[in-house]
């Protein structure tokens, strides 16, 4: 039995699907990303108890067993995760939606009747089933279940060619004799596709191509929509879909690359990462008093956060050191690399919780001028977003990546732990050169004494 007329139920999607696009503006800027998602998740919450209520369901028991058990496990995994383990996560979550969709496209293959609901199940079937296999690879790859490098073999593009056109001839088998085991099949192609997509993808690149997958699974869902006749479906799909391909060119401009060079040149073996090599020239090393002296006298400082803050957890310390350089008549600010970290903004959430202002934040392109009067840039646990070496070294993995000018400062100073590189695996010449001194150590500890010392002077 249905609760809700028609009239009531397209109403109801209706505020959803405001939800959703008032959600993704929120999530837009740091100040308004929370409220953004509240509202994100209410649309959900509108949209699960509209189909409960106007919906003829059978099984109701089982479909709440199987919330009660997706909840039970997804809640506290998202209450215990790591800011710095976020990107993984998000992989999960969107595999698990991708597989769905090809799940539901899966069952429903019995009731479609017309040949054009064939055609969007195949579709979600596929698609859902390479964004489910995909992620889960991109999963283990940034979990270090196995190895983050690009796993490439002789005869992968062949191999890749053949199952794309298996999958095509299937899919098309599948429209015009709606046959189980042949859909069965195309499930299996899809997955091997994702697996195959995704291997050969390494270093920085893994996470654009989560946000690739992304916009996968918004079209995977946006298909299934159509398969089930359900409006908000299609348009939270699309939604999440166009934010998804968004997101990912963005991201790839912010790394000087192109979507298609980071699958296709993945093909050939050239993703980002390359060495580990660690050279023995000799580096310039400072002591926590050393930097405090170079911070307390100097009229302009930036600070760049990177990576290593956020493992150290150091951002409330350098939020206080910051202060503490402003009392003395500092100007410092916070120079915000879009790809620093290891997600998208991750440096914008990081500092906002350690209630850094918005205006001290500035980002790479409004920064960029200023290092040139800049006495000291304090570069706290990052490396490829102040690498030279995307500029000059054509060979490298990171070149084309516009950076952070953070050489043309008089002095700089890196805060890390050892000379090891960054996610990209590359050295950085710039921790060689005269006007830099390294501070080793732990980030929060650094900044910690650095901060001590600062208060000494
Ligand atoms: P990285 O280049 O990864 O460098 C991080 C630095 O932090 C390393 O030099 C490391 O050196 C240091 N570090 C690590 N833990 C530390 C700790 N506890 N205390 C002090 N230092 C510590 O970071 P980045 O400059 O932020 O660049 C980000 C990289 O990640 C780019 O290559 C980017 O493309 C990639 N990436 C970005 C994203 C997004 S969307 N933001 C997603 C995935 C990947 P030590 O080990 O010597 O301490």
């Amino acid at each position: 039995m249905s609760f809700l007329d028609p009239v009531w139920t397209s109403l109801l999607y209706l505020a959803a699907a405001v939800c959703f696009i008032l959600a993704l503006r929120g999530l837009s800027s740091p100040r308004t990303a929370r409220r953004g998602n509240l509202v994100g998740a209410l649309g959900a919450l509108i949209a699960v108890v509209t189909v409960f209520l106007s919906a003829r369901l059978e099984n109701i028991p089982w479909i709440l067993a199987a919330i009660a058990v997706g909840s039970a496990v997804a809640a506290p995994v998202a209450r215990r995760v790591k800011m710095t383990q976020m990107p993984q996560l998000v992989a999960l979550f969107n595999g698990v939606g991708g597989g769905a969709a090809a799940l539901v496209a899966l069952l429903e293959l019995g009731n479609a009747e017309e040949p054009w609901v064939r055609v969007a199940i195949v579709f979600t079937l596929l698609v859902g089933a390479v964004s489910f296999a995909g992620s889960g690879v991109t999963f283990a790859k940034l979990q270090e279940l196995m190895t983050t490098r690009p796993v490439v073999f002789r005869g992968l593009p062949v191999v890749m060619a053949v199952v794309l056109l298996a999958a095509v001839a299937a899919a098309a088998a599948v429209v015009l004799t709606a046959s189980l085991p042949l859909a069965v099949v195309l499930l299996v192609l899809g997955l091997a596709a994702g697996m195959l997509l995704v291997l050969p993808v390494g270093g920085a690149d893994v996470p654009i191509v989560i946000s690739l997958l992304n916009a996968f699974t918004g079209l995977a869902v946006a298909a299934s929509g159509l398969v089930l006749g359900n409006v908000l479906l299609v348009v939270a799909g699309t939604l999440v879909g166009a934010s998804g391909t968004i997101l990912t060119r963005a991201m790839a401009a912010a790394m000087g690359r192109s979507v298609a060079g980071i699958l296709f040149g993945a093909f050939r073996g050239g993703s980002t990462a390359g060495s580990t090599a660690v050279s023995e020239r000799p580096v310039r090393s400072s002591s926590p008093e050393d930097v405090a002296v170079l911070l307390g006298y100097a009229q302009r400082v930036i600070i760049v956060p990177g990576y290593g803050l956020a493992v150290a957890q150091g951002q409330h310390t350098a939020a206080e050191l910051a202060q503490a350089l402003e009392a003395r008549g500092i100007e410092v600010d916070f120079a915000i690399h879009p790809v620093a970290g290891r997600m998208p903004g991750h440096m914008n959430v990081l500092l906002a919780e350690a209630n850094v202002p918005y205006e001290s934040l500035k980002e790479m392109g409004e920064i960029n001028p200023e290092f040139k009067t800049t006495d000291v840039a304090l570069v706290v646990g990052a490396n490829d977003v102040v690498n030279p070496a995307a500029k000059t070294s054509s060979g490298s993995p990171i070149y084309g990546m516009p950076i952070l000018e953070v050489a043309e400062a008089r002095q700089v100073v890196f805060l890390k732990r050892s000379m090891r590189p960054g996610f990209a695996g590359i050295e950085n010449d710039l921790l060689y050169e005269p006007q830099t001194s390294l501070l080793f150590g732990d980030a929060k500890d650094s900044l910690a004494q650095v901060l001590g010392a600062v208060k000494a002077l």
